[in-house]
């Protein structure tokens, strides 16, 4: 298994824009193989910002990167940049090889 964390410095008074353009957004992600879980997660409020992270879990490496290569992936990101900046700077992407799992 293999985990895709995207993390944004979202600034203080965009949150409500950024929140809504997650929330609107069509989702793409179900159709692509290898594809396990979505998860949108809002972290620690800072002085200038406040942490969020997109979190995507899949079956391997391969459908990750295959993934990025697709066209779910470019039409997901069409906008994406957009036209006013929602955070601090461009998110810092961390990808994980999963070690061990445990569930309940
Ligand atoms: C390897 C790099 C990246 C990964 C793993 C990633 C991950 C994701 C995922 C999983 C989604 C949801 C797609 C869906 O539901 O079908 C998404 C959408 C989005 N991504 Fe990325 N992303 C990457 C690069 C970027 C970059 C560089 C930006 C900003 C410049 C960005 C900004 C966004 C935004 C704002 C959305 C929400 C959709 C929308 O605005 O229409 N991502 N990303």
């Amino acid at each position: 298994m293999y985990i895709a964390m995207n993390r944004f410095q979202v600034l203080l008074e965009s949150e409500d824009a950024f929140r809504q353009r997650w929330l609107d957004r069509e989702v793409l992600l179900t159709t692509v193989p290898g594809f396990k879980s979505f998860a949108l997660l809002r972290g620690p409020v800072k002085e200038d910002h406040i942490l969020w992270s997109s979190h995507t879990v899949w079956e391997s490496h391969e459908a990750f990167k295959a993934w990025t290569q697709s066209e779910q992936f470019r039409k997901a990101h069409a906008g994406a940049g957009g036209n006013k900046p929602l955070t601090l700077g461009p998110p810092v992407f961390e990808g994980f090889e999963v070690v061990q799992q445990i569930d309940n």
